[in-house]
């Protein structure tokens, strides 16, 4: 079997530790001989590193390990990219929420002006890991769940059309997980037709390997609990706040009862709800920092200090297995049926065929091919086509330098009520992000 070669960018990430607990626990089916971490921030990622030095080891010692803010070391013979950047960290994250919440606006990572601000910021992180990619390892492949993964795959699309990149989202994985929960099936079990945009989208069929349709049971379960389960021991979206967005799925399936909500829905269809439910002193960032940060962060240092592993180790993030299934997909060409973010191409064939959307792909290894999922509505199509407008807007803005283009996505956004606030918006956001957006003219 083959072994491969990562590089792991985000070095610093508060997943990585979770993530290469997960590879070494499936090295049995993705083969890995060297493992690299790579980051830009040398110092954070020196922390997670130490201890995830210590821990490799202990108990995959035949896996090369080594850390490094060199890209050239970084990605010279490496596989895969696997790619979960931050730029400007948890700082910039909270900025982006609490900005707009000054003028009671929704204040979200990857939605609505805060997700436009973060856009801004990761179009030239990212470009710039692609680059390396590419100088030093032409054949290697870039899986990436760096976020915000709509605007990213829309400048992929626009500036690197022929790059290696497959854009790939955890939320449908994990609402899927949750699927599975409430219909009793493994989710490997459980094929789904789905449309829209990354954080935007309807899943049109669930059905079971022998064809039983279980999108009924799964509907009237949603209409009354949104995708809250009992059983559901995740690493991911456990936090109370998330509980609130899974419950809230209930209100998204009223404005669309045939078909199962994205939970991210929520920020567009709700926004005066979520508004109402936020802290603008203290938001989802506050307690990323609070919680995962601290937690990952503290049991690197203990690892240090103790020199072992054994007994505090960091957890598997299993959740992030998708990112394995993504990997093999293309390395062994198994045409696993993925939800990726893919060019259009007909996929949703009353839809521009230019936007990049999330569908169904057949995943082998020239990358994933997008399954046709047919015509959509009318309301999911307009939602989706103001929304796309405001993507497309946001990398025309970082490309061409232009305020009047990030103004215009911000006014578009339907998280936004009017072309003046997202002007205030716009001119806060423009201030605090000097260090990382291009000047705008
Ligand atoms: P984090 O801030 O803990 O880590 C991000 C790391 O990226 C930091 O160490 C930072 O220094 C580094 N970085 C920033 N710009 C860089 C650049 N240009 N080159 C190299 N490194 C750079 O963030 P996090 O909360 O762990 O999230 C990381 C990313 O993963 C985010 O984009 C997030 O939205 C996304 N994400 C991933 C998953 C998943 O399943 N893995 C789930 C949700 C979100
Ligand atoms: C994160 O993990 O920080 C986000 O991408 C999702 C969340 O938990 O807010």
């Amino acid at each position: 079997m083959k072994k491969f070669s990562i590089v792991i960018a985000g070095g610093g990430s508060t997943y990585t530790p979770g993530i290469v607990m997960m590879l070494m626990d499936n090295l049995h089916r993705f083969p890995i001989r060297s493992l690299k971490l790579y980051d830009n921030d040398g110092e954070r990622q020196e922390t997670l590193a130490k201890a995830i030095g210590i821990v490799m080891k202990e108990i995959a010692p035949e896996v090369e390990f080594s850390y490094t803010t060199d890209p050239k070391e970084a990605f010279t013979d490496v596989d895969f990219c696997m790619a979960h950047i931050r730029v400007g960290k948890y700082a910039m994250r909270e900025l982006d929420e609490k900005i707009p919440m000054k003028y009671h606006v929704v204040g979200q990572e990857t939605c609505g002006p805060g997700g436009i601000a973060y856009g801004m910021r990761s179009i030239g992180g990212m470009m710039e890991l692609i680059d390396f990619m590419e100088k030093y390892s032409p054949d290697c492949w870039m899986l990436n769940y760096s976020n915000p993964a709509s605007i990213v795959a829309e400048a992929c699309r626009v500036l690197k059309p022929h790059s290696k990149v497959l854009n790939i989202c955890d939320m449908p994985v994990g609402t899927k997980r949750r699927m599975g929960y409430i219909v009793g099936r493994d989710p490997k079990d459980m094929d789904v037709k789905y449309f829209g945009l990354n954080h935007f989208g309807w899943w049109t069929s669930v059905k079971d390997k022998d064809g039983t349709d279980l999108m009924p049971q799964l509907l009237d379960y949603v209409s009354k609990n949104g995708y809250l389960t009992e059983k559901a021991v995740e690493t991911q979206h456990m936090d109370a706040s998330w509980q609130l967005t899974h419950k809230k799925a209930a209100d998204l399936l009223k404005l669309e009862p045939d078909f199962l909500p994205n939970t991210y829905l929520k920020y567009y269809l709700y926004p005066d709800y979520v508004v109402e439910h936020t802290d603008p002193n203290h938001t989802r960032a506050n307690e990323v920092m609070e919680g995962r940060e601290k937690e990952v962060f503290s049991a690197a240092r203990a690892i240090i200090q103790a020199g072992t592993a054994k007994g505090g180790e960091f957890s598997i993030d299993n959740h992030a297995s998708f990112i394995v299934d993504l990997a093999c997909a293309i390395g062994f060409n198994t045409r696993e049926q993925m939800l990726c973010i893919v060019e259009n191409k007909g996929a949703i064939s009353n839809f521009d065929p230019t936007a990049m959307v999330e569908v169904p792909c057949l995943v082998g290894n020239e990358g994933p091919e997008p399954l046709c999922q047919g015509n959509i509505p009318t309301f999911e199509k307009g939602m989706m086509e103001e929304q796309l407008a405001v993507e497309r807007l946001v990398v025309e803005a970082w490309t061409e330098g232009s305020y009047l283009k990030l103004w215009q996505a911000l006014t578009l956004s339907k998280t936004v009520p009017s072309a003046s606030v997202a002007k205030q918006i716009l001119d806060d956001l423009i201030e605090a992000n000097k260090e990382y957006w291009p000047e705008l003219k």
